[in-house]
């Protein structure tokens, strides 16, 4: 068998993750004049790999029960999962009820980014801008910066207080504003949309996609399955 043909029987027996290495394992089988097992051995665990990668890409998808609130907004959700926003350096602000699932979407979104090698940053945004409220000047400016650079920066649960303090709005538009320039994606999750100073909502919604998410509550359902199985008898 030639290479290519080698390529065609290793898709048609479904080891894509070989398939995909392939000609980088010969290459440099050649180059270190390798042992036959030891390339083999790289080129199952190049299989492995891949097949790992892909199931846990699979878990948000296969996790998640789209029928239970029918109308969260499934095809921008998986759009997003995609991550072509963080290429464009896009925003997303995903805002609806409690237990809905926005952390879930959130989480899974910024997993899948660091598979693909982006450096991402997750903060539970109000208490990453209490601690920054709390901070010298030596630390604020360490933090902002930790929260700058990343490629791709989610802000989960902003806006929990009924009004926003007001080193967390400063704080917040600095992020937005310097993100902004760089064009640095931003995922934002609330459980309410609060006024915002248009200053920060102007650059944050610029390029944002919206996602609302409206239904019940997930956590009621995990709540209700547990009492449904009863006390535990101990
Ligand atoms: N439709 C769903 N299918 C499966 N699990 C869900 C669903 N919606 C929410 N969950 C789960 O319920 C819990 C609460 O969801 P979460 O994402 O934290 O809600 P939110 O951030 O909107 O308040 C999490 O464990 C999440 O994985
Ligand atoms: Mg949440």
């Amino acid at each position: 068998m030639n290479t290519a043909e080698i390529d065609r029987a290793l898709r048609a027996l479904r080891l894509s993750g070989m398939a995909e290495t392939l000609s980088t394992r010969v290459m440099q089988a050649q180059a270190a004049q390798q042992p036959f097992l030891e390339t083999l051995g790289a080129m199952l665990q190049d299989e492995l790999d891949r097949r790992r990668s892909r199931l846990m890409q699979r878990r948000f998808l296969v996790d998640f029960d789209w029928r239970f609130n029918p109308k969260l907004p499934r095809a921008a959700c998986f759009e997003l999962h995609t991550l072509k926003f963080v290429g464009e350096g896009t925003n997303a602000l995903i805002v609806g009820k409690p237990g809905t699932g926005k952390s879930h979407l959130a989480k899974a979104v910024a997993y899948q980014a660091t598979l693909q090698g982006y450096d991402v940053r997750y903060l539970e945004a109000d208490a990453e801008f209490a601690r920054y409220a709390l901070a010298t000047t030596d630390e604020r400016t360490r933090l902002l910066k930790e929260w700058v650079e990343p490629d791709l920066l989610i802000l989960d649960d902003l806006f929990l207080a009924r009004r926003m303090a007001e080193t967390a709005a400063e704080v917040l538009q600095l992020i937005v504003h310097q993100r902004y320039k760089l064009r640095r994606s931003v995922v934002i999750t609330s459980n309410r949309v609060v006024t915002m100073a248009t200053t920060i909502l102007d650059r944050l919604m610029h390029r944002c996609a919206m996602l609302e998410f409206e239904g019940k509550s997930y956590r009621m359902k995990e709540a209700a399955a547990r009492i449904a199985i009863g006390p535990e008898t101990s």
